[in-house]
């Protein structure tokens, strides 16, 4: 097990004053930094770094290991799969982060968990990142077989189609994932709070500024865990959950129809394909 936990997203904008004050009013991200024209957000739990470019593009997507003996482990593993590996993009890791590039062209980084920032912002821990894919077996293969994530629950159609992919790095159920789309793209990022309680106070939050739900409150299948979703102004879409499931190191991979009620026990599902 890779043992890494994400750390922090970078998406590509058109709009990037919008994006930024949506991640700093709506998901109460405050330490702001501009780096080169990048602006990079922070708050307990989460940092955000946003770069001028095409809209719902996942710049990178940042994986930390909890210290540098396992950094380099996670290297080696790398490195024995034959994957080239290039310099991090990063600004927030330091110089021992290193990145790959998947068959759709995002890049995952890798490097040391840094010193967490302390504040008093609503609960919300960056916890998984979904992206859409038109080849989803191509990328559970370069995921699960060179890069070291696990499967955890796989959900196809009744032709046997894989509509989405939920897989893990260390314990928690997933912290990455990859659905079937139209195309290459970011689909959401999810942030993990401490209780359901916390849902309720998210949800009245969104309210006071007419920032609406657009899914949920629900429970999904994969996961087991509680959700409401949000959009962010480039339409990517934003999650908050509570008790993301916690699974077992030999856990079996799970196979689940894709139904309503597999993408949410309590009500409608919202399928990016039909
Ligand atoms: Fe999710």
């Amino acid at each position: 097990m890779l043992n890494v936990k994400l750390h922090h997203l970078s998406f590509s904008t058109d709009q990037l004053d919008r994006m930024v004050t949506f991640y700093r009013d709506q998901m109460g991200m405050t330490d702001i930094e501009k780096i080169a024209g990048d602006v990079i957000l922070r708050a307990k739990g989460r940092i955000m770094h946003f770069v001028e470019g095409p809209k719902n593009g996942l710049n990178y997507a940042s994986y930390a290991a909890p210290n540098q003996a396992a950094l380099e482990s996670i290297r080696q593993l790398h490195e024995a799969a034959g994957l080239e590996l290039s310099a991090s993009p990063s600004p927030i890791f330091g110089a021992e982060a290193y990145s790959l590039t998947d068959p759709d062209g995002n890049q995952m980084v890798f490097g040391v968990r840094t010193n967490e920032q302390e504040d008093n912002s609503m609960p919300a821990r960056m916890q998984h990142v979904v992206v859409a894919t038109t080849q989803v077996q191509q990328l559970i293969d370069f995921y699960s077989e060179k890069v070291g994530f696990v499967v955890s629950d796989i959900v196809r159609k009744e032709d046997d189609v894989i509509t989405s992919c939920f897989m893990r790095s260390d314990n928690e159920h997933h912290s990455f994932a990859v659905f079937l789309g139209d195309a290459s793209k970011l689909d959401h990022n999810c942030y993990e709070t401490s209780c359901w309680n916390d849902i309720r106070d998210w949800a009245d939050h969104f309210s006071d500024s007419e920032t609406t739900i657009f899914w949920g409150p629900g429970r999904h299948g994969p996961g087991n865990n509680l959700f409401i979703m949000v959009r962010d102004p480039d339409g990517n879409a934003v999650e908050l959950s509570a008790e993301m499931g916690e699974v077992p190191e030999d856990h079996a991979t799970g196979n689940w129809a894709h139904t309503e009620r597999t993408l949410n026990y309590w009500g409608k599902g919202m399928a990016r394909v039909e």
